[in-house]
Formats: structure tokens, C-alpha cells, sequence
């Protein structure tokens, strides 16, 4: 049940937002739910964005919000960077859609390869679709059918284990495993030597709570599921922005198969699944390698013009590994002064995460595992996501924040004043 005090921010958001509640109300008359991604739902219902430019976003009621939430990570160039949407516009000028092979493809699967230490890389149009890929490869080359994964992990809308396997799940044998939990985790692969397939595993539970694994965890566990021939998936579907390589890298764990998606795709469809040659060798059709069984892997959109050659502009000339390295300390030093507003007040809040991405949770504590997330305060998660709005800040309602590439210092300090006024404000309720 929503306090009062959400009731009245909850009323105080319809007020201010009558052009996107007409929006919503007539959007579902045609969509459930007015809109076809889950994540954007909160109550009382979604904002509609007209416009965005920079690191900002006007909605249709004429609001600026500094755009902190950078689309759940896919956004992390900010909308306006002209590389990107020069190079897409070049291509497409020229050739919008080609049912055969064109140079972007290898030229971004070269970038990926020689950026994530991979020897092969494959493409899909979202990162759900690289990770049930990653799942076939894994069972292909094991002959196995079970999967380990981990309690608050997502992996994509049907491979989702916030609170144990949900019911929508894709029909797989899964075993649901404690994140950060070494000894249990252990157990659990030796438990099951002889069935395993492959654990899949984010390096921070993303959609989980920005919460980071422990580096001996991430070690211990891709060490057991060797011994017992499972095949290590690594979703970096959302974290492969940290670090020259991705954050299993930082934290000197080496995957099979990784995963990747959103922010390469430049704001387009992506998705990627790379890694040891022997595993994804197995999709070799090509006549030289004449081998006996091949894994179909088709997909139309799989080597788009768009993506393909947005994902070339992203790696090779945006978002290099040097930037990334600067853009991983940049978003340490943000949490930083976001802990440090924090701690002026008396309010049970915290902040988790790694380099660039954040999460605020309505907690004492900065939670470690997805339990100590499950128990957030409901009511003052919302209150902290509707104060953030009214100051002009965007943030997704589940207190996710990601630091983008155009956010100037300046915005950032706009963002830290407004934390600070949205904390005051609640204190003095
Ligand atoms: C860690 C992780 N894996 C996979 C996915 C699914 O990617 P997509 O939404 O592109 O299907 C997401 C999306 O949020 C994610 O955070």
C-alpha cells in the first residue's frame, strides 16, 4: 500500500504531466499496459519524451530533466553524438537493408574481438537473444541441459530471477544459485558435476540492484564450473562499459562465452555473444571448415547497416578503451559524491555500484546481495524517485542512475544539489 505521502507525490506527478497521461491513456487502448517495455512501468504512469539532446530530455509537458537513468545503460552516449548518427546516416544514404554480407559486420567483429579478448564474436538484435544463444552454444558443445544462475540476476524479459525463476521464464533447467555467496555457490556446481551445462552470470547484478560480486566469488565460481566441464557465460550485457574490457576483466575473472548489448548498438538494436574459438566455432558453416555439425544461427536483422555500423563508430572511435577507463573512474568519483550527500542526512539510504553505474536504495545499507535489496522501503524508493523528478533529474524508478559520456560537470553537480534538496524535503516531511 502507498503511504500518503507517495499518494500525494504520485498525485503531484498526474498534476504536473497532463500531455503524457493523455499520451498513456490513449497508448493503451492499443498496447497493454501502454507501452511495450515493462521496466518503464510506475505508477501513476510513464512520462513520454518528446526530445532529448546532450544528457537531457524534454517531455511532452515541456520539462528538461538532466537524463541520469541513459536508458538503462544502452543510452551512454547521450543523444546527440554526432559520430554515431553521421556515420548511420552515411550508410543508409547508401543502402538501407542488404540480404548478403557488407563490410560494417566483420569490421565490428573485429573491434569486438580485439577490445574484449575474444576469438570469435556472433551478432543478435538484444542482449536476451545473445544470452539464449550463449545457452545453446554451452549446451551444443556439453551435451548437458542444466544452467546455473544467480538470485537477483536478469539475462532478458524470459531469463529473469529477481525473486526465484519466474513463471515466464524460458523452459530451462535451471538451478538458482546466491549471488556472492562462495561456499554455497560451490557446493551447488559440485552438487551437480555431471549435469551442467553452464552458469550464467552478470559481474553486478544490474537490473538486481547495482550490486557488485566480490572478486573471489567471481574467481572461485568460474574455477568450479571448469573443473566440472560447464561452460562460464558471462552476461556484460550492461557492464562491458567498465574497464578497457569489461568488469569480469577488472575483476580477474576470464569467461567461455561473454555477453553484450545496449550502448555498443549506439542507441540501435544490439546484441553479441563472443569468445573461445572451439565454442563458437561451432556455428562454422563455411565449406573450409567442413565440419559434420553445425548450430544454425540465423537472424535478419542480425547484421543490420544501422547497428553494424553504429557498433564501428562506438568501439572504434567514441567509446575507446581509454575513454572507458576515464568514464569508469569518473562514475567511482560520482558515487563518491553521492555517498558524501548521502551521509549529511539521517535517512536510511544508501548507494551501491560500480564505475558508472549506480543505484539509490531506500536502505541503511549498501546491499550485497538481491535479499538485502528485497528489502528496500517501498515507499521511500518512490518518495526518492518522484523528489529526483521534481528537481529535474531522471532516474529509473528503481533508483538506477547511469553516469553517460555527455553529462558535464556541471549537470552532475545540478544532480548531487537535487539528491541533497529531495533528501532535506523528505526529512522535513
Ligand atoms: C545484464 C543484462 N542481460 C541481458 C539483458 C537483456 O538485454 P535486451 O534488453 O537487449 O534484450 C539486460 C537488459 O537490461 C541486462 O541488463
Amino acid at each position: 500500500m502507498p503511504s500518503d505521502k507517495v499518494t500525494k507525490a504520485r498525485s503531484n506527478f498526474s498534476d504536473r504531466n497532463p500531455a503524457s497521461r493523455k499520451y498513456y491513456d490513449e497508448a493503451r487502448k492499443f498496447l497493454p499496459g501502454g507501452h511495450t517495455r515493462t521496466v518503464l512501468t510506475h505508477a501513476p504512469f510513464p512520462l513520454v519524451f518528446i526530445s532529448g539532446a546532450g544528457a537531457t530530455l524534454t517531455d511532452a509537458d515541456g520539462h528538461l530533466y538532466i537524463d541520469l537513468l541513459g536508458d538503462y545503460t544502452a543510452g551512454l552516449l547521450g543523444h546527440s553524438e554526432r559520430r554515431v548518427i553521421d556515420a548511420v546516416t552515411t550508410a543508409l544514404n547508401t543502402n538501407v537493408s542488404v540480404g548478403g554480407i557488407h563490410p560494417a559486420e566483420a569490421r565490428l567483429g573485429r573491434l569486438m574481438c580485439e577490445r574484449f579478448g575474444l576469438d570469435r564474436v556472433r551478432f543478435t538484435n538484444s542482449g536476451t537473444e545473445a544470452n539464449l544463444m550463449a545457452i545453446t552454444t554451452a549446451m551444443q558443445a556439453t551435451g548437458r541441459k542444466r544452467l546455473m544462475v544467480f538470485h537477483g540476476g536478469y539475462h532478458g524479459g524470459i531469463l529473469y530471477f529477481a525473486t526465484g525463476a519466474a513463471p515466464s521464464n524460458a523452459p530451462y533447467d535451471f538451478i538458482i544459485a546466491p549471488y556472492n555467496d562462495t561456499a554455497k555457490a560451490l557446493t551447488m556446481i559440485n552438487d551437480n558435476a555431471t549435469s551442467l551445462a553452464a552458469i550464467i552470470i552478470e559481474p553486478m547484478l544490474g537490473s538486481g540492484g547495482c550490486v557488485p560480486a566480490d572478486a573471489n566469488f567471481a574467481q572461485e565460481v568460474f574455477s568450479a564450473a571448469r573443473r566440472v566441464g560447464a561452460v562460464v557465460i558471462a552476461d556484460e550485457v550492461m557492464t562491458s562499459r567498465h574497464g578497457p574490457r569489461g568488469m569480469f576483466n577488472l575483476l580477474g575473472a576470464q569467461a567461455d562465452i561473454t555477453t553484450f548489448g545496449k550502448y555498443i548498438g549506439g542507441g540501435f538494436s544490439f546484441g553479441a555473444f563472443g569468445g573461445r574459438a572451439d565454442l563458437l566455432d561451432q556455428y562454422d558453416t563455411s565449406p573450409e571448415a567442413n565440419r559434420d555439425k553445425v548450430i544454425s544461427h540465423a537472424g535478419t536483422f542480425n547484421n543490420n547497416i544501422a547497428t553494424m555500423t553504429a557498433g564501428c563508430a562506438v568501439l572504434g572511435e567514441v567509446f575507446t578503451a581509454d575513454v572507458a577507463i576515464a568514464h569508469t573512474a569518473r562514475g567511482d568519483d560520482f558515487r563518491k559524491s553521492v555517498a558524501a550527500v548521502i551521509a549529511r542526512h539521517k535517512l536510511p539510504v544508501s548507494v551501491s555500484g560500480f564505475g558508472s553505474m549506480i543505484s539509490l536504495h531506500a536502505l541503511a545499507f549498501a546491499p550485497n546481495t538481491s535479499e538485502d535489496v528485497a528489502k528496500r522501503d517501498n515507499n521511500l524508493q518512490e518518495l526518492l524517485f518522484f523528489g529526483l523528478l521534481e528537481r529535474g533529474v531522471y532516474t529509473a524508478a528503481r533508483g538506477m542512475m547511469n553516469l553517460g559520456l555527455a553529462h558535464t560537470d556541471d549537470q552532475l553537480a545540478q544532480a548531487l544539489d537535487a539528491l541533497d534538496d529531495t533528501l532535506t524535503a523528505i526529512s522535513s516531511k
